[in-house]
């Protein structure tokens, strides 16, 4: 069975979570695009944990796989690494020695550039490295593994800054610690043939459709895909076919940064109530997330994109207490739904959640023609309902 996770709006939306909770029977999970810019939660027994490079099947003991166009930060991996340590957790990582590395130079660059474009990127240097990349300048983990990444080093100051030493020293010593980290490093060739002969697997995505670099609010995205056609074109793999190709969603919309939002609530007490309840506040930067209303317009886009083939919806816990839901449909009409009062984080069942709350999943459902297979009712990997189909 192989199975994609997908975020369908503007990034955030629980890919990490519904990937925890769907890891316990695969064989691997998959990260195949974005880098450190992701921030992933997942809450085990009220244990909470942050990822952004490593797949968030860890928590189940998985073997995991960095692949296709992830953006490789050496720093940043050795500290999440570090941060799993403490609790125990040594995964088995395959990393593809074809992802492209991230530096401290790109962070900088990517600090100064967004201060004359204002996209309200997370810093983490993702662009300017995408950017040496298309340049062709970009260092591979592959030269770091043969040992070719000094020259190359060189080149990549040269033509961001006039050669500095003191840049050449901090960015040689990022590129080593890859080196020193427990990772098993392999070539598309050997992680197509792991995948081949696994089972189960999962893809798990980063970012969220909206933000697709070709298909996402350009300029306001980020500077990879993020949407599940663009799996198997980035890791190498032609023949893969997805059976279950999962879109992601909150039964409202977040966004970090800058760009369009449609529907997005500027003041009041439904923005805060979302703000407040959902916990809005991004995993990676610290940012305050902006909130609005669930827009089924840009989510039927999501899936034609993505050709999921089924839904989870999460926090939905969030709405309660709301008295009533706004939802723009899919014809960019607006509706106006009944709340709910009652506590659903313990619902185990679809059929016990609040009746109103079931009309507003029934409605999501009719306009995008999907169905919702899974439904969050709260961060623990416990909070899931899960619904045959
Ligand atoms: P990702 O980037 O798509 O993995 O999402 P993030 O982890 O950045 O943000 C989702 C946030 O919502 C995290 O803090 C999760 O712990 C939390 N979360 C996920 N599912 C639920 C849910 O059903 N209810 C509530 N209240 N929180 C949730
Ligand atoms: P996960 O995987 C939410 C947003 C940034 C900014 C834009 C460009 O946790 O869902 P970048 O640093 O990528 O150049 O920033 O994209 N962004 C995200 N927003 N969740 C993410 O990842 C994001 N990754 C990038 O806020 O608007
Ligand atoms: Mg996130």
């Amino acid at each position: 069975m192989i199975t994609s996770i997908t975020g369908s709006q503007f990034g955030d939306e629980g890919k990490g979570k519904i990937t925890d909770y769907l890891s316990a029977n695969t064989d691997y999970v998959v990260r195949w695009s974005g880098g450190a810019n992701a921030g992933h939660t997942i809450q085990v027994d009220n244990q909470q944990y942050k990822l952004k490079l490593i797949p968030s099947g860890v928590f189940q003991n998985k073997k995991v796989i960095i692949t296709g166009n992830c953006i490789e930060d050496p720093i940043s991996l050795e500290q999440e690494l570090n941060y799993l340590a403490q609790y125990d957790i040594i995964p088995e990582i395959y990393l593809d020695t074809n992802c492209v590395l991230s530096l401290p130079i790109h962070k900088t660059v990517d600090f100064n550039n967004d201060k004359l474009l204002n996209i309200g990127t997370t810093k983490s240097g993702i662009g300017p490295t995408v950017s040496d990349f298309v340049n062709r300048i970009a260092i591979k983990v592959t030269d770091v593994v043969f040992g070719t990444h000094d020259e190359k080093l060189k080149t990549l100051i040269k033509f961001h800054t006039d050669y500095l030493e003191e840049v050449y020293e901090e960015n040689l010593k990022a590129l080593e610690i890859l080196n020193e980290l427990p990772v098993a490093f392999c070539s598309r060739k050997e992680i197509v043939a792991r995948l081949n002969r696994a089972e189960n697997i999962i893809f798990e995505g980063a970012q969220g459709t909206m933000l697709d670099i070709n298909h996402g609010t350009y300029p306001y995205c980020t500077s990879t895909p993020c949407i599940s056609s663009a799996i198997p074109y980035v890791i190498g793999i032609g023949n893969l076919k997805i059976d279950r190709n999962i879109g992601v969603f909150k039964p409202y919309v977040t966004r970090v940064g800058n760009g369009g939002f449609q529907t997005e609530i500027l003041q009041g007490k439904v923005k805060d109530h979302l703000q407040l309840v959902g916990k809005e506040v991004g995993t990676n930067t610290g940012r305050t997330r902006r909130v609005g209303w669930l827009d089924l317009h840009d989510l039927k886009y999501a899936c034609e994109l993505n050709n999921f083939t089924e839904l989870a919806v999460t926090k939905l816990d969030v709405l309660t207490g709301l008295e009533s839901v706004g939802v723009l449909d899919k014809n960019k009409n607006w509706w106006s739904f009944n709340g709910w009062q009652t506590d659903i984080t313990d619902c185990k069942t679809y059929e016990s959640l609040p009746p109103a709350a079931y009309e507003l999943l029934d409605f999501i459902e009719k306009q995008l023609e999907l169905k919702i297979s899974i439904v969050s009712v709260g961060p623990d990997r416990k909070q899931t309902i899960e619904r045959s189909l």
